[in-house]
């Protein structure tokens, strides 16, 4: 039998899985910037909640989202976003009544959706992401599209693009959901057939439609900007200018209508091209929701949030080479090598005094030749090896190399530890007066 994995899902492993603990702490350490706190919550959630929330015209509830009946006959999505489950669990933690608004959330995951794999698309992905809910100034959603930005920057990804639109309030919305009607009716005929389901749901859907033929009918439709209250129009015009005067890079994008129908006021993605030009898709997005908590079973509130796909931010940052070496930030310290059976129980000994000593450290059981042994040593980047040969053992030594300066020295047993902190501490030493070094040069340069 020949296991794969299944269809759109992907392993992340060793230095992978080290570049993305490094993303989602870099992410974690700019959201408690902004004062928002963890929210772990389940994986599985009732259908309902996300035909409620993220919308039956949306093209995630109509046909991506993974839903099974479990062995009690209940009807179980695996969550295809966030931000549903979050209002959920603050509503059922009432939340709005025990803690003081807004409540802030920060959370990471896989979520699950039934796409076509492509570049930038899995079925299992993962996502960072913030919401704010209870929001009541526009400088919540401020805050949020500045996480956003802060945290890529965090990353060095310096040369990110900001798309922003407004959806404008309900009754914006509405004006212009007639308007969208009227426009596609006499056209509809001649476009794809989710064009169709879409003009029946919600036209907006339609401004989505990625089918090349449908586009000049959509060029020509009529623009949200036309319908906008004088409130909404006003709302955007503030984020705009305090935008600029933060001096945050965006372009308003009047096509932007997001593909989850929760969305009301600001939405906006983050895009970034790589150096060499690949496009890899939104590599966050997020907005402003004013029915969502009221719709799950809270009171009226209004919420704002992003999500950044964990995926995407990991391919921008290998392809343009901002990943740290994580060989370098995970070194191995000391490797102990047996050079047979009978030194085995030292070695397992001394590797657990200097685990505990909080050195990093590894055992080679293979009994191979000296040589072969510190080849393989140096091959998994270790500083240090120590190697337990029968004959030293009798005289409770054993011979202690440095792989980098290839030197070696034959020590007592209980001084392994103390001669790997006397190393480290010297090491230490000497990259500090190296910078000092350093300093003293490019003052004199200077002056
Ligand atoms: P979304 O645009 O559906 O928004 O997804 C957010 C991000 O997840 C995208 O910008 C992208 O980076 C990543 N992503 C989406 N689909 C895939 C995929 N198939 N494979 C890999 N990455 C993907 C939401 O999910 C909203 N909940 C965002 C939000 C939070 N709005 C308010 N609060």
């Amino acid at each position: 039998m020949d296991y794969k994995n299944v269809k759109g899902t992907h392993d992340v492993i060793l230095n992978e899985a080290d570049a993305y603990s490094f993303i989602e702490a870099i992410l974690r350490n700019v959201a408690e910037r902004f004062n928002f706190k963890e929210f772990r919550i389940p994986v599985l959630e009732s259908t309902s909640l996300f035909n409620r929330s993220v919308g039956e015209s949306s093209d995630i509830v109509r046909k991506e989202m993974y839903t099974f009946l479990d062995k009690g006959d209940r009807e179980i999505t695996l969550r295809p976003e966030f931000t549903a489950g979050i209002i959920r669990s603050f509503v059922n933690a009432k939340l709005y009544a025990n803690a003081s608004l807004p409540v802030k959330a920060h959370y990471v995951g896989p979520v699950f959706r039934y796409e076509r794999p492509q570049l930038g698309r899995y079925r299992q992905f993962n996502q960072f992401g913030v919401e704010l809910i209870g929001a009541t100034s526009l400088y919540h959603d401020l805050e949020v599209i500045l996480m956003g930005y802060e945290a890529l920057r965090a990353l060095h990804l310096d040369n990110v693009k900001i798309l922003i639109n407004t959806l404008g309030d309900q009754n914006s919305r509405d004006a212009y959901r007639n308007a969208l009607k009227e426009h596609f009716i006499p056209v509809i005929d001649n476009m794809c057939p989710d064009c169709k389901n879409r003009l029946e749901l919600n036209p907006l859907r339609i401004l989505d439609c990625k089918v090349k033929e449908d586009k000049q009918y959509i060029q020509s439709a009529p623009k949200i900007k036309d319908f906008l209250s004088d409130e909404s129009k006003e709302r955007f015009e503030i984020i705009k200018d305090v935008l600029k005067a933060l001096e945050i890079p965006y372009e308003i994008d009047d096509t932007l209508v997001r593909g989850l129908d929760y969305y009301s006021e600001v939405v906006f993605e983050y895009h970034y091209t790589t150096q060499t030009g690949i496009n890899y898709g939104a590599i966050g997005a997020g907005g402003h929701y004013s029915s969502l908590v009221k719709e799950i079973g809270g009171p009226s509130l209004d919420g704002v949030g992003l999500s950044f796909g964990v995926e995407r931010l990991y391919s921008v940052l290998r392809d343009d080479n901002l990943l740290p070496d994580f060989n370098e930030l995970r070194p191995l310290h000391a490797i102990f090598l047996p050079l047979s059976e009978k030194t085995s129980d030292a070695a397992f000994a001394l590797a657990t005094l200097a685990r505990r000593n909080g050195f990093i450290s590894d055992i080679d059981y293979s009994y191979s030749k000296v040589g072969t042994l510190l080849k393989k040593a140096s091959k998994a980047n270790a500083d240090f090896a120590i190697i337990l040969g029968e004959e030293e053992m009798e005289q409770s030594n054993v011979n202690i190399k440095n792989l980098h300066l290839n030197s070696q020295e034959t020590i007592s047993l209980n001084e392994v530890c103390d001669y790997l902190k006397e190393s480290y501490e010297k090491m230490i030493r000497q990259q500090e007066e190296e910078i000092e070094m350093n300093l003293d040069e490019a003052k004199e340069y200077e002056s």
